[in-house]
């Protein structure tokens, strides 16, 4: 994977938050994982009324990218309204597939910072501290 457009990656992001199905926080997120083949993976967040199974949007990319059978990531580029950061539980699940993966957060206007999953997610808990 060569060169990549950190602005289409957050219009993919923008595009999948449309789809996000947040009744009851009110808060649309949308992700878009651009896998080394160049495929890009879209998720939203996926809320239910039994409030614990809510699911992210950035998880939802990530399953679907897995399931699709690729599993190393360049970068993913998540949307919300006021740029809010990911998730703990998000950063460690994009950890397992890579620290270097590129990381751009993006408001509701299109504007975004970046980062990679490794400055989100320091000394983390890997595969390697399960090897003996
Ligand atoms: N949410 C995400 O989709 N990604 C994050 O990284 C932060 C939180 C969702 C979960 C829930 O549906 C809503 O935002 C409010 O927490």
């Amino acid at each position: 994977m060569g060169k990549w457009s950190r602005e289409y990656l957050v219009e993919q992001a923008l595009e999948a938050r449309e789809r996000a199905y947040a009744p009851y926080s009110g808060y649309k997120v949308g992700a878009a994982l651009l896998g080394r083949s160049g495929k890009i993976y879209t998720g939203c967040n996926v809320e239910n009324a039994v409030y614990p199974l809510c699911i992210c949007a950035e998880r939802t990319a990530v399953v679907k990218a897995v399931s699709e059978g690729e599993q190393k990531f360049v970068a993913i580029a998540v949307a919300t309204e006021n740029g809010g950061s990911p998730c703990g539980a998000c950063r460690q699940v994009l950890r397992e597939f890579g620290k270097k993966t590129v990381v751009v957060i993006a408001d509701g206007l299109g504007n975004y910072r970046e980062t990679t999953v490794g400055e989100l997610l320091p000394d983390s808990f890997s595969a390697r501290d399960l090897e003996e």
